[in-house]
């Protein structure tokens, strides 16, 4: 059962922001990152995921990346991602702020994504930044293609040590800072800055909402929390607000 004042609040709201994390693809079967069952139990971030150790393996760090791919194109959105979709209409201003790079969100039909830490079906030459999709590509050779000028192709992704894109951000925070409710689902709100919008949001005036089956460093804050899995609680908000 959810909370009636949470739902009549969200209801009551003219902007809308969510932040999105691994949890609210791992009912469609994309491993997360931390966790019992998180991908950084098996493999070192520092070993695959920075441009080092891109420089120093490209072909290994690119195989990794194929293996992503491959995962990523086979896997579908979740209820949680078609809920998402179905409450942009909802609302004058939503704004979806992700950390996924699955590309799921838009596969499920929303609209204004903020991408944050990129998107693993777009690619770049590291020497003369041409975008090469995925379709571009010949995959699986478990070699790092190479770009039209001779650079190597990696894929679009932040890595550890990487700044986020700029302006993705930019906008990311002016959502934040000017909703009246945000959402903070699936994520453990621990990589940083994009921890910090909730927190930035909340501290705006926006009422904070976070659904995760466990509690985060964000839970505290917060003016909800529901445990529960964003694919089981997602579409029973939207049908309580659609009421
Ligand atoms: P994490 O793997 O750190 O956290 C996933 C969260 O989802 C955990 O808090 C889980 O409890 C929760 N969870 C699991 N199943 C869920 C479900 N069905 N519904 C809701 N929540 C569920 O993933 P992120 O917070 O996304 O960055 O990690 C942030 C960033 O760390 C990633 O974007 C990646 C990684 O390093 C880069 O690669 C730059």
């Amino acid at each position: 059962m959810i909370d009636e004042s949470l739902i009549r609040r969200l209801k009551a709201s003219k902007k809308v922001a969510v932040l999105t994390g691994a949890g609210v693809s791992a009912e469609s079967g994309v491993p997360t990152f931390r966790g019992e069952e998180g991908m950084w139990k098996k493999f070192k971030p520092e070993e695959l995921a920075n441009f080092d150790a891109f420089m120093r393996n490209p072909d290994m760090v690119w195989e990794w990346y194929e293996h992503r791919k491959d995962l990523m194109s086979k896997v579908k959105p979740n209820a949680g991602h078609y809920a998402m979709a179905k409450m942009e209409k909802l609302f004058p201003v939503f704004t979806l702020i992700t950390q996924n790079i699955d590309n799921l969100h838009r596969i499920a039909g929303s609209e204004n994504i903020l991408e944050l830490h990129g998107n693993i079906r777009r690619n770049f030459c590291i020497n003369c930044k041409k975008q090469y999709n995925d379709e571009h590509l010949t995959l699986g050779g478990g070699k790092v293609p190479k770009c039209s000028c001779g650079g190597m192709i990696r894929p679009d992704v932040v890595w550890f040590g990487e700044m986020l894109p700029g302006s993705i951000l930019e906008s990311a925070f002016k959502a934040a800072e000017t909703c009246d409710f945000f959402l903070s689902l699936g994520t453990s709100a621990v990589v940083y800055p994009a921890a910090m919008l909730p927190v930035a949001a909340k501290k705006a005036g926006a009422v904070l909402l976070e659904i995760n089956p466990e509690t985060t460093p964000l839970t505290q804050s917060t003016d909800y929390y529901i445990k529960a899995k964003t694919g089981e609680v997602l579409p029973q908000i939207v049908e309580a607000i659609i009421k």
